[in-house]
């Protein structure tokens, strides 16, 4: 695997992986890569004939008070993960090329609708650094298709609507959760927990898979329903940030007639704010 950190060296590489007939495939992370981001670049290696991966902490998607500096960056462990899953190239540019002229001036890609409400009210403008980061990747990239994790699930659905919008030929490929065995979402994040947060943290997805259940077993007092959740979360030691019943394509809120939902939680646990989701498919809601 190549690593590259210009924009000029990584076209020259993608060009020459053109020139010899490759379909190319896209993995965008922000590096201290787990098993999560493994299982996007094999289905992208699965896909297409020349992975390419990029890892970059992108400033322009985190918020004054949130964890841009203590990020924790891991190049040397991330670049053999990304070996043994398959990938051919590594972008990992430094920010002044990916914003030689600042980030203030910087033009802004803004996704209305799926990017309101859920992590978008929790963290303004962060699916605008998001959506203005991805942009400037695929136009660097050029990539026929990009896997993106589902447990970023609004993350997803903005991917999805800048690239029909802004008609870029990439095909979005969504990849399942990877979890624990517990049921953790694997994040980049969990490495914050102390034990005793960590050996709570499955409470959240328990607490999603509750309000799964009960919808699946006819229960439609909605709010109910995310009412208890919300406490089993406290609980658990949890401080809720939201939890909510949305459509699982508009990602609006839930109404009688939908039947594709996603329960989407936001919490904290000590500082750190973990997210996660549960798509199901349901008869119509009474
Ligand atoms: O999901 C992430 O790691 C980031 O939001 C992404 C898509 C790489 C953009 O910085």
């Amino acid at each position: 695997m190549n690593t590259v950190k210009s924009v000029r060296e990584l076209r020259a590489a993608i060009a020459q992986a053109r020139a010899d007939g490759k379909q190319i495939g896209f993995v965008p992370t922000m590096g201290n890569l787990h098993a999560g981001h493994a299982a996007l670049v094999e289905k992208a290696a699965q896909r297409a004939d020349f992975v390419v991966a990029s890892i970059f902490v992108n400033p322009l998607q985190f918020g004054p008070h949130e964890d841009l500096d203590k990020y924790p960056r891991s190049l040397a462990a991330d670049q053999k993960k990304l070996i043994e899953a398959g990938c051919q190239l590594l972008f990992n540019p430094e920010v002044a090329e990916m914003y030689p002229h600042g980030m203030q001036g910087q033009t802004i890609v803004s996704v209305p609708d799926v990017s309101q409400g859920l992590c978008g009210g929790s963290r303004p403008g962060h699916f605008d650094g998001v959506a203005t980061v991805v942009t400037k990747l695929f136009n660097m990239v050029q990539p026929d298709l990009a896997v993106f994790g589902q447990k970023d699930f609004q993350q997803l659905a903005v991917i999805r609507a800048l690239v029909r919008d802004l008609n870029i030929p990439v095909q979005i490929i969504g990849e399942p959760t990877v979890r624990a065995e517990d049921g953790l979402a694997l994040s980049s994040r969990n490495g914050y927990l102390s034990a005793e947060q960590r050996a709570a943290a499955p409470a959240l997805y328990r607490s999603l898979e509750q309000i799964a259940q009960a919808l699946r077993g006819g229960e439609r007092d909605v709010a109910g329903l995310l009412d208890t959740a919300r406490q089993q979360q406290i609980a658990a030691g949890f401080r809720p940030d939201y939890l909510e019943l949305r459509e699982a394509n508009s990602l609006r809120p839930a109404s009688a007639q939908d039947r594709q939902l996603v329960i989407l939680a936001a919490a904290f646990i000590g500082n750190t704010r973990l997210i996660d989701n549960l798509a199901l498919e349901l008869d119509a809601i009474h």
